[in-house]
């Protein structure tokens, strides 16, 4: 199994070309040299993901991002000068060239390295094909020594997205990876379990409607965004056909998932070998897995992968969720389990 620790070995496979399964704090991300063509090919091949789903670039400093990212176009957006009467009443009138370019580097300033990524204009640097033919990158820098130790001792970005089978539950740990991609992938960097465990949040900064919005919510809480920027706004769908929130079914295990409250659906399923993922309490069910005994939200969070894909692994024929507290990383635990749940056509 080509599970190690050499972070030598796994940049110099990334120099050759080659795909290389990475720890972030999130989830394991399978990475590619993202201003290699080729390279990022293999990503898509390797997860069957479909081309009209854009990939997340990973950088170590906000030099970095320099080179992925072109602040002028967003300028030239932001360019845009009111007449006197519009100044007086609209509130995007009250906004200076740089505002946009100032609030990014604000909220790098505040959550990078962590699980933050920002949708930004693109630079020409950027392949179309990571991030599908969109005049926009996603980009974060990850909070995990390997990674940044990985992503430093490179002299290109790392294209990443989460190191599953596309639609299957992201990994947690460097086994998950192994199980589903090994034979695939010629090594897997294991840097231990993943101590966030839900993939990033993601916002976008859109140009058209003057605003932040969210397209992924994850493993930063919104609240904390929007104490450094204002409100953030909800995408609409139909103005981003790749992003995560319109592919309704994602993150899901094989067997069918249910989320509401558990007491009506175990009845609902009675007769059934149902198995239960329970924030702090057991329920009366062929299996539960209590994500958190302490309620602790976080340790949820880092813990509900492993669980889905344990519980998909096991005889169960049913697995059902609680509903978790909004708060913190509970909005995107309910987004998981909520997309675990949706109907596949
Ligand atoms: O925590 C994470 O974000 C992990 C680790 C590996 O960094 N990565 C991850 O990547 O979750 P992925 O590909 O599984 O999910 C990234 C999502 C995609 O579903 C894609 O639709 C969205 O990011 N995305 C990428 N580029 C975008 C863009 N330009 N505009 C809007 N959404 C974008
Ligand atoms: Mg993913």
């Amino acid at each position: 199994m080509p599970i190690g620790t050499d972070i030598n070995h796994a940049a110099e496979l990334l120099r050759k070309g080659e795909v290389v399964a990475i720890p972030t704090e999130t989830v394991y991300g399978l990475a590619a040299n993202a201003y290699n063509e080729a390279a990022v090919l293999k990503i898509f091949q390797a997860k069957q993901r479909p081309a009209f789903d854009p990939l997340i670039v990973h950088v170590h400093s906000l030099e970095q991002v320099q080179e992925v990212v072109s602040f002028q176009r967003l300028r030239r957006a932001d360019t845009y000068r009111p007449t006197p009467a519009e100044t007086t009443v609209t509130k995007r009138t009250l906004r200076g060239d740089d505002d946009t370019r100032k609030e990014a580097e604000a909220l790098m300033a505040k959550f990078w390295p962590g699980p933050l990524t920002l949708v930004l204009p693109k630079s020409d640097r950027v392949p179309d094909l990571v991030t599908s033919g969109l005049d926009t990158v996603a980009v974060r820098m990850p909070a995990h020594p390997m990674a940044l130790e990985l992503l430093r001792s490179l002299d290109f970005p790392l294209a990443a997205p989460s190191a599953n089978p596309f639609g299957y539950v992201s990994p947690t740990t460097a086994q998950h990876v192994a199980d589903q991609l090994g034979e695939k992938i010629p090594y897997i960097l294991d840097g231990g379990p993943c101590t966030v465990g839900v993939e990033s949040t993601i916002i976008g900064w859109e140009s058209d409607a003057e605003q932040w919005v969210l397209y992924r919510p994850g493993g930063t809480p919104v609240s904390e965004i929007e104490a450094v920027i204002g409100t953030v706004g909800q995408a609409k769908k139909s103005v981003l056909p790749a992003s995560p929130g319109t592919l309704e079914s994602h993150y899901a295990p094989r067997k069918p998932v249910f989320i509401g409250d558990v007491k009506s659906l175990l009845k609902e399923h009675t007769g059934q070998r149902t198995a239960v993922i329970a924030f702090t309490e057991k329920h009366e069910a062929w299996r539960t897995e209590v994500l958190s005994p302490k309620g602790n939200i976080a340790e949820a969070a880092r813990r509900l992968f492993a669980a889905l894909r344990s519980l998909d692994a096991s005889e169960a024929n049913v697995i059902l969720a609680e509903i978790f507290p909004q708060e913190g990383l509970g909005a995107a635990i309910n987004d998981r389990l909520r997309r675990a749940s949706a109907k596949r056509s």
